[in-house]
């Protein structure tokens, strides 16, 4: 990963297959840094637990869902990587609790297992426990994903910041 001097928290927001969930977390947490000056402090990336969608971008309807409310989605998927991401990042933030079974499966050490928190965790006002899958849904599952996201990303910035 890119070594940039300065930065306090390196986050890596995670999902099933990186071109839903994930990617728009890691836009709207992007978005709300830089809304408040703060890009020197924060790294951001998101993964996926598996690798089908590697390489892709966000999935079109995710996408034009994010960009009416102004997020320019623009990661590519990638699978996640236990060996160096949970060395690099100092938080792992999966969407459901499938996630978090798996992360904590890939975890190599109890460190490592130290890192991965639900995105949901980190709520101000929405009550869901998880961030749901929107793949095989409609588009209210998309636009819902962005309602959770907007809140927890708050509730993060906020308890990091
Ligand atoms: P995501 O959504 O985990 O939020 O990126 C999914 C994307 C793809 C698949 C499942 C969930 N899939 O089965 O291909």
């Amino acid at each position: 990963m890119e070594e940039r001097k300065g930065i306090k928290y390196k986050i890596l927001f995670v999902c099933l297959g990186n071109i839903c969930r994930s990617p728009t977390a890691e836009g709207v947490m992007k978005s709300i840094i830089k809304e408040n000056g703060a890009d020197d402090l924060f790294y951001i990336d998101s993964a996926g637990i598996n690798g089908y969608h590697t390489g892709e971008k966000a999935d079109s309807r995710m996408r034009k869902q994010a960009s009416k409310r102004g997020y320019d989605l623009t990661s590519r998927s990638r699978r996640i990587k236990p060996l160096t991401d949970y060395d690099d990042f100092d938080m792992v933030i999966g969407m459901d609790n499938t996630n978090i079974k798996d992360l904590k499966a890939l975890a190599p050490s109890d460190e490592a297992r130290s890192k991965i928190f639900k995105m949901t965790d980190f709520a101000i006002n929405r009550s869901e426990t998880v961030v749901p899958d929107p793949y095989y849904g409609g588009v209210d599952g998309f636009d819902l994903v962005l309602d959770i996201l907007e809140d927890c990303c708050q509730g993060l910035f906020d308890k990091l910041k």
